[in-house]
């Protein structure tokens, strides 16, 4: 009797740090990811100079996203200088291929060296008229053909004022996420008053929207929303990028304004390459 209660004891204690450590595990699984949005910008002469300059870490993931003119040329710049560092598309066409003219598909952008893609960004959606329904397309086609999608998702001013940011978030959310049940994509919160404003979100607010957009893909995936990397975007620079990374829930950055500049968006990299180092 007494050995069975030792031996109860004994379980309870290692289930306990089984559970515990399981839990910590979720956190450390998550990948951090450093993503470079450059929008339309920089030329041939440019792209060089910029992998060039940059440096990767193996602490963190780095990816960057040129326009799709410079795509080729990134991977092969990327190539020459050894250093490991992702490519991504900025959009995406729905469609396997056809009679779509000026769009790319996914199997271009694998040709081309891509592992990622930009899904659904404020901008796309506000002059592009991207809605809910066509990220969800998009999505899917990215994870069939073995991209990792980056899907935006974010308030406009007048909805965060009117208090509808969580109401926003989660229609995004289920829109783009319908009938999804892999796991393997990011998710960029770019609220999208916070875009090229220089207006960034506090850490802060962005980690308490960070675990409101988790407990949503809780719903959605359940326990698999654990290991979703969250990013923030919306004006993140090498100043205010280490209170980002001391949240939880804020798994690495989109950088637009501040990624067309190899030095700062090294600044970036570095600095949540030392939060990853003393965790
Ligand atoms: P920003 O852009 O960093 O210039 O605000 C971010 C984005 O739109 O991805």
């Amino acid at each position: 009797m007494e050995q069975s209660i030792e031996s109860y004891i004994k379980n309870l204690v290692r289930d306990t740090i089984v559970h515990t450590i399981g839990e910590l595990q979720v956190q450390k699984d998550r990948q951090t990811y450093i993503i470079a949005n450059w929008k339309m910008n920089k030329t041939l002469a440019e792209t060089a100079e910029f992998f060039q300059q940059i440096n990767s870490s193996q602490d963190v993931a780095v990816v960057v996203c040129p326009p799709t003119q410079l795509l080729y040329p990134a991977h092969l710049f990327i190539q020459q200088s050894k250093k490991t560092i992702g490519l991504g598309g900025q959009n995406v066409h729905w469609a396997e291929k056809g009679a779509y003219t000026g769009e790319t598909s996914t199997s271009m952008l694998k040709d081309v060296g891509c592992e990622y893609v930009i899904i659904g960004h404020s901008e796309r959606r506000q002059y592009a008229n991207e809605d809910d329904e066509l990220v969800n397309r998009k999505v899917k086609q990215a994870l069939n053909d073995g991209l990792t999608p980056i899907v935006c998702i974010g308030e406009t001013l007048g909805q965060k004022n009117s208090l509808q940011t969580e109401h926003v978030l989660s229609t995004q959310l289920l829109g783009a996420l319908k009938g999804i049940d892999s796991s393997k994509f990011i998710i960029a919160y770019e609220p999208v008053w916070a875009i090229g404003t220089g207006q960034s979100a506090t850490a802060e607010l962005a980690q308490q929207t960070h675990a409101y957009i988790r407990t949503v893909l809780k719903q959605i995936l359940g326990e698999k929303a654990d290991n979703i990397s969250i990013l923030y975007g919306g004006s993140a620079n090498e100043s205010n990028a280490a209170e980002y990374s001391a949240m939880p829930d804020i798994d690495g950055v989109l950088v637009g304004g501040a990624s067309l500049n190899a030095q700062s968006f090294d600044g970036i990299i570095n600095v949540f390459a030392k939060g990853e180092q003393s965790e």
